[in-house]
This record gives structure tokens, sequence and C-alpha cells, in this order.
């Protein structure tokens, strides 16, 4: 570059000709492909504090999410509790399809179905147990609670056996001796809960002083569930942390699932069994399906993505996955609205080692988000997360970003905690590794229903360090997020992606990115 006499550029023109906008960035260093930590992000002029920056991000018509994070549709990370996790937290999981049909379709039932602070399956006692019986059952399920409600054999409500009464004292006697009887017990029916059970239930407890527990009931008595004041009052709490749960018009939880398309024996896409496993999820109130591949610029993808949007107009269609413009306009062609991109950045994902192809991911995010502009659809950002700073990285590209290595430590991944020398793992597998190819994914990876020894893994399996739960994670995601649109004086995530601006650092700088030359006694939890 020839020199320029000092002072000759005003100070704006210096920094932008080192901290580039994405256009002049990446064009600069074309014929390259960047990953995340191959940049760092300039900081510039700011009024925001990171706790008024707001992420929420709208994915597709009717798919608003209020954090920019979705778990990945992988069997050892999303199933119905990592996705009731994630909406309560404001975000999307998507249940993965390594199981049978039918148990897909009870996954969404029970996040659709998640009344948070409603216990919908009280453990229940019966007139007729003994109450050291029910001394039994505290010690061995090591309950932290004494109180049960009773029911009859139909499951109808007959009353309430109070904790102050379940004592060794009275071990001989029934159950019906100790119990409130179903007249005093006061109870709410499941159809006057409304639109806010949690604001009903507060009211309910406000009311009626000294009263910790409120019983749910249907028409016929029969109990459906359990609200406890000590719960309600903590989702107060909660709320009061800024974390909003992502709902759907009906006021429950949203969620996603994954599909692969289903194959007949020819080959040819099975359509009726597509369409009547997503018609069904549908009625459970699905608010996104997911056809997720590793190869989603296929003419396979192609015709499922088209017959479920012809099929379904009104229900958002994620496809994936891609890491060039001419996918994401193939997709968005065939009715997609949101655009997975990535192959090869997962934690797992061996794509790039055994096939030699993949795109490392800040140069993918970038070249499918100039299709994306112009075709109208939403991206998100597919594996490689590790840390937070990814995640502003990868919005400033993007709309949201998947996680699965993150997330499957936590005790809401799917799979049992194992203990190794003193530590505590969970498993962690790609859906291209042969365990999970043989479990049902094959055909993401497309290969047929045989895996035999010539069909390539494309993913590892591993273990994950049990970590916190969902809550703490998203808690440090979402802080680290913030803080991140801080330093680019954004607001939201539309000035996230039109301030960013970028330079590229060396190993060395990413050695000084990190602690370095200390001996470290405390983390900081830096996720
Ligand atoms: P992270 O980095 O969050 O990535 O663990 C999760 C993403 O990785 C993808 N995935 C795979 N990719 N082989 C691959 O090449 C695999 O076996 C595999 N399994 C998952 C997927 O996109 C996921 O969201």
């Amino acid at each position: 570059m020839k020199s320029t006499p000092r002072g000759a550029k005003s100070a704006q023109t210096w920094d932008s000709l080192f901290y580039k906008a994405a256009d002049d960035f990446f064009i600069s260093c074309e014929g390259l492909a960047l990953t995340y930590d191959d940049v760092s992000l300039a900081t510039l002029y700011s009024e925001i504090l990171p706790k008024e920056a707001n992420y929420d991000t709208l994915l597709a018509p009717g798919l608003h999410l209020h954090l920019p994070v979705v778990s990945a549709d992988m069997d050892t990370v999303t199933e119905s509790r990592m996705a009731i996790s994630l909406a309560l937290h404001g975000g999307l999981g998507l249940i993965h399809y390594n199981m049978p049909p039918k148990q897909q379709l009870s996954e969404v039932s029970r996040v659709k179905n998640h009344v948070h602070g409603l216990i919908r399956e009280p453990i229940k006692v019966h007139p007729d147990q003994k109450i050291g019986d029910v001394l039994n059952l505290i010690e061995e399920k090591k309950f932290t609670f004494s109180t049960f409600p009773v029911v009859d054999e139909f499951g109808r409500l007959l009353g309430l056996l109070p904790g102050h009464c379940v004592r060794a004292r009275f071990a001989s006697r029934n159950v019906s001796e100790a119990m409130v009887s179903r007249p005093s017990v006061l109870t709410i029916r499941e159809n006057e809960l409304g639109g806010d059970p949690i604001a009903r239930a507060d009211r309910f407890f406000t009311d009626n002083i000294g009263i910790h527990k409120l019983l749910v009931v249907d028409e016929e008595d029969r109990l459906k569930g359990l609200f406890t004041l000590s719960d309600i009052e903590r989702i107060f709490q909660e709320r009061s942390l800024q974390t909003k749960p992502a709902r759907d018009e009906k006021f429950r939880l949203i969620c996603g699932a994954a599909i692969s398309p289903p194959r007949l024996p020819d080959g040819s896409l099975d359509q009726d069994s597509l369409l009547a496993h997503v018609g069904a999820m549908v009625e459970r109130g699905l608010d996104a399906v997911a056809v997720s591949t590793a190869h989603g610029h296929t003419r396979g993808v192609g015709e499922c993505v088209k017959a479920v949007h012809a099929e379904f107009r009104d229900l958002p269609i994620i496809a994936g996955n891609v890491t060039s413009g001419a996918g994401v306009e193939f997709l968005a062609e065939c009715g997609a609205n949101t655009v997975k991109v990535g192959q090869g950045p997962g934690s797992i994902c061996t794509t790039r080692v055994v096939a030699g192809v993949g795109i490392p991911q800040l140069t993918a995010l970038y070249v499918c988000s100039k299709a994306a502009e112009n075709c109208n659809v939403t991206l998100l950002a597919d594996g490689g997360i590790t840390k937070s700073g990814d995640i502003v990285k990868a919005l400033t590209l993007s709309h949201a970003v998947i996680c699965g290595s993150l997330l499957a430590g936590c005790p809401e991944a799917p799979g049992q905690i194992m203990e190794i020398n003193g530590k505590f793992y969970k498993q962690y597998r790609g859906m291209g590794s042969h365990a999970a190819m043989k479990a049902g994914s094959a055909a993401r990876y497309g290969h047929g229903k045989e895996i035999n020894r010539k069909s390539a893994a494309e993913g590892i399996e591993a273990l994950k360090e049990v970590s916190a739960p969902v809550d703490t994670v998203l808690a440090q995601l979402a802080g680290g997020l913030q803080s991140g649109m801080g330093y680019l004086g954004a607001s939201n995530l539309g000035e996230l992606r039109s301030h960013a601006r970028y330079t590229r650092i060396t190993s060395s700088g990413l050695r000084e990115s990190a602690p370095h030359d200390v001996i470290e006694v405390k983390t900081g939890n830096a996720l």
C-alpha cells in the first residue's frame, strides 16, 4: 500500500482502512475462508449499555425468538426437556428425529403442553395407604416435600395429605384419616387458568393467605396438575431477570422438530408419510419444521421442502445445511424461510476430514448472507460455536445460532451422566457417527437404512463434561452477547449486523485474546 502523509486522513478514514465493514472485509479476503477465531470485531462509539441491548429475532413470520439461540436437532442434545428450557429462555429447541415418529409427536406435545410452574403429573397417594408407606416413598425417592394430593383409582381428587401429618408417630394410620377432605381443598379448573396460568396462580396465592398448593382439576374432578407457591415466586424472580419465554399466540412454549426426507424403496420421496407426520406435529402445535441434512442443496431436500411448503403454507420451514449463496437461493425458492448454514464446523463433525468438503464458518455465513438478503430468508449459523464471542461474530451475519456442544453437557440434554475418574460426563455424538446413523440418522448423510463398513461416518462419538443447567449456560451466552452489542453500539441485532467492523487476527492475536501468562485460579466462567 502507498504511504500517505499522516494527518491527511480523518480518524474515521484510518479506522475504516483497518476495521472494515463486511463487504469490504470479506472481499479483501477473497479466496480465503475464515472462521470465528480468525477475526475480531472493532469497538465503536456507543450509547448502549449491555443490559439495554435487545437480542430479539424474527426467524420467519410467526417465529419470534427473544434469545437468538436454537438447540441442535441431535439425539444427545434436544428432546422435550431441552426444548422446554430453550423456549422458557426465549430460544427454540429442535427435537431430533432419531426416534420413532410417534415418540417425536409425544416430545412435541410435551413441549406444547408444558405450563411453567404447573407440575403436570404430581406425586399422588391413595386413601387406604398407610402414612408409613408415604414416609418410605419420601425416603426412597428423596422427595423434598411431604404434602400430597389424595386420589381414587380413577384419578379423582379426594383430599390433600398435609405435610405436618406425615410423621413417623402416625405411620400405622391411613392417609384417609389424616387428609384434608375434598370440600376443604381449594382447586381451580384447568379451563379457568386462562392465557397466563402463572399470573392466575399468583393471584390465587395472594388471595388465599397461608395456602401453598393449588390443585388443578378437570370437569370430572380428576387431578390435572399442581402449582406450588415457591415455584410461582421463583418464576416471578426469573421474570425480573429479563428472561422472556418464546410463546405462540396461544401462550404455549414454541417448539421445532427436525425431519429428514423419508424415502420409498426406489429412492423417491415418500410424500405420504412425510406429510402425515408433519401434519400430526402441526396438529399438536409445532411452530417450525427443520429439514435437516448434511447437504441441503440437493434435489431430495428441495423436493421435501417444496412438498411441506405446498401443504402447510403457514408453517415456518428451516432447511439446510448449505454453505453457498446458490444453496440459499435454491432452498428459498423451494419454500424455506430460514436456512441453516454450516458444513463441517461442528465440534463432533468430521465431514471436512472424511469428505474434504466444507467451508470455515464465518466466510460461509458471509457468502450465504449475500444471497439471503436477496431472497428474503433468514440464516441460522449452525455449528462451531464454542463461546459467547463466537455468537456475537455469527450474529453479525445471521439471525440466530445453533448450539450443540455448548448444551450437550447440561442436565437437560438426553442421556445418562457417567463418572470417569471422579469427573462427570454426558455422551455427545455426531448425527453422522456410526452409532447415531444406526439409530436412524443415516438419511441425513445420504445413506440408506443399512449402515455398513463402507458407509463413511462423518461424526464422532464423544463426551462432554457435565455443565451447569441450561438457564446458567444461556444466561452466560446472553450476557456475552449483550456485552458485544454494547461495544458495537448496537441496541438490536439489526444494528449489530450493520455496525460490525472486522479485522483479521494472527495466531499471536488469538493467543493474546484469551488469558495468558498468568496462572489461572478462577476461570471467570467465560463461555
Ligand atoms: P457444535 O459445534 O455446536 O455443532 O457441536 C453442532 C452441529 O453440528 C452438526 N452435526 C454434524 N456435522 N457430522 C457433521 O459433519 C456429524 O456427525 C454431525 N452431527 C451434528 C449439526 O449441524 C449440529 O447442529
